[in-house]
């Protein structure tokens, strides 16, 4: 059983979790506008994986005899000036979803619930991964300037990228 607190957090992070699946939907949406279909797919991708994220969460409070509640999802901004303004965006959200997710795992152990401490223990790994990405993805845009041609390349290469649902899905 979980705790009210535990609970009302885990929610909390649910919809913290929509939200990035709306902020990255967004850029995508804004990046085929633009006419670089590349990133807008790494970004669509990246809405998939906050989706994914989010149906984790709300899996494991149904198996543990809670209450999904779904809130309100806030508003995205729609405009960014560049690529690389998008990414440094989102290393900046990732960052604080981080520490969200780090709050989550002291409560979980403040309170002594350690399934819960656990199953938060793939979301750190998780965030390791999309802290790398981005500063990856940030090095190659700052690298490649103004320079059409690399950001050609650069958005022929995002456009490669595919989605892999996480096994954790399924559990
Ligand atoms: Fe669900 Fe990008 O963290």
């Amino acid at each position: 059983m979980l705790s009210n607190k535990v609970q009302d957090a885990i929610n909390a992070q649910i919809n913290a979790e929509l939200w990035s699946a709306y902020l990255y939907l967004s850029m995508g949406l804004h990046f085929e506008a633009e006419g670089m279909p590349g990133i807008a797919n790494w970004f669509k991708i990246q809405f998939q994986e906050e989706q994914a994220h989010a149906t984790i969460f709300m899996n494991y409070i149904n198996q543990r005899g809670g209450r999904v509640e779904l809130k309100a999802i806030d508003a995205v901004p729609t405009a960014w000036n560049s690529p690389l303004e998008a990414f440094k965006a989102t290393l900046e959200h990732e960052q604080k979803v981080t520490a969200l997710i780090n709050n989550l795992y002291a409560l979980a152990e403040a309170e002594n619930d350690y399934a819960t401490r656990d199953r938060l223990a793939w979301f750190v790994s998780e965030q390791v991964e999309e802290e790398d990405n981005c500063h990856t993805l940030i090095d190659k845009f700052k690298l490649i300037g103004d320079n059409g041609m690399g950001l050609y390349m650069l958005d022929q290469e995002l456009g490669a990228r595919v989605y892999n649902a996480p096994a954790i899905l399924s559990e």
